[in-house]
């Protein structure tokens, strides 16, 4: 496992991050454990949540997975696992139940504390931006969490790069703390969301990506095919999902699969080592609701892609990797 620092900070994470949106959602609690419980042995020491997982789950309230994963972490070495969850969403009912106000954040931090019994979040990211609350309003807040020793890092989420910098000019203007990482909704399905503005800002600022939904929700798994969608798979019956379901989507299932072929590697490998081959990306969150699923993605572990099979990917992708020349 090769461990990479945070942007132009010096923690060190593993180059893939496992995530736990799935957690008593499509994964059973025993199915989450295990999954944790392989991906710990396998050398992953960054984990991803949020406190709003998985609350769309029936009978669920969120907080759940920062539960699940707080009963793993007893007896576990804390100092060596870097957890890293989420503030924003609605949490409990009125109108200071969710966003990024100083209310909201100063309640939530503790519950989430509280929920993975831990003293200290070492990444507290900002799920998405709040148009409500000023950014000064967040980031100060933030800035007190991480002056108390609440939260070591923190990030964002869903920040488009003008968004990104401003947050980043708020930051230094005021000498608080600022966001080291950027979680974005990235795949090869969805470049133009992060190409090439995110992308060069990123560079440029010394920040660390870690792209959600590196499998753009398991179809770049290959198991969707043109004439099967599996009855169990988050795409039957998910209109979000029909949307990588076109003839480009296929397009790039069939060149990942035959490029992996010609060196022993899945679809889902190849999907993932892309994402471990661009410069900016420090890890991919990768998500498996039972240890078979996770055992694929362990096999792209040290992956990288070669010049030639970039351009491929560029080609049946219709985008250039045109960041670097910003
Ligand atoms: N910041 C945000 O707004 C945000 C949003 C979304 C996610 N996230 C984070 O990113 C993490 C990953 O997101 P994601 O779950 O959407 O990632 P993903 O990698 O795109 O999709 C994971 C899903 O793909 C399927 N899969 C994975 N491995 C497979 C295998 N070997 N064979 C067959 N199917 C396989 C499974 O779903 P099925 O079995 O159902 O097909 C699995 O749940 C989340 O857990 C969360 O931590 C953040």
């Amino acid at each position: 496992m090769d461990y990479r620092k945070l942007g132009r900070t010096g923690l060190k994470v593993s180059e893939l991050c496992l995530g736990t949106m799935t957690f008593r959602w499509t994964a059973t609690e025993d199915e989450s454990i295990a999954v944790l419980n392989r991906a710990w042995e396998a050398g992953i020491n960054f984990i991803d949540t949020a406190d709003v997982y998985s609350f769309w789950a029936e009978g669920n309230d969120g907080g759940v997975a920062e539960e699940i994963i707080g009963q793993w972490l007893q007896g576990k070495p804390r100092d060596e696992i870097v957890i890293a969850t989420k503030v924003r969403g609605r949490m409990w009912n009125g109108p200071n139940g969710e966003g990024l106000s100083r209310q909201h954040i100063m309640l939530a931090v503790e519950h989430s504390l509280r929920r993975l019994q831990i003293e200290a979040i070492d990444l507290y990211q900002v799920h998405a931006p709040d148009w409500d609350t000023p950014l000064e309003e967040t980031l100060q807040a933030l800035d007190d969490l991480v002056r108390q020793g609440k939260v070591r890092y923190i990030g964002a989420s869903n920040f488009r790069a003008w968004l990104l910098m401003k947050a980043l000019w708020i930051s230094d203007k005021y000498h608080y703390a600022r966001f080291d990482s950027i979680q974005p909704h990235y795949h090869l399905l969805n470049r133009a969301e992060v190409e090439p503005d995110l992308a060069a800002a990123c560079l440029d600022q010394g920040i660390g990506m870690i792209p959600y939904s590196p499998l753009a929700g398991g179809f770049l798994t290959g198991k969707y095919t043109r004439e099967h969608i599996p009855d169990k798979a988050r795409g039957a019956g998910n209109q979000r999902m029909q949307r990588y379901m076109t003839d480009q989507g296929f397009a790039v299932l069939d060149t990942l699969e035959k490029m992996g072929a010609a060196r022993g590697k899945s679809t889902l490998q190849m999907a993932l080592g892309w994402l471990q081959t661009l410069p900016f990306v420090t890890a991919p969150i990768i998500g498996a609701n039972r240890v078979e699923q996770l055992e694929d993605s362990l096999g792209a572990i040290g992956l990288r892609l070669s010049e030639e099979e970039m351009q491929q990917l560029d080609t049946v992708t219709g985008m250039e990797r045109n960041w670097s020349q910003r």
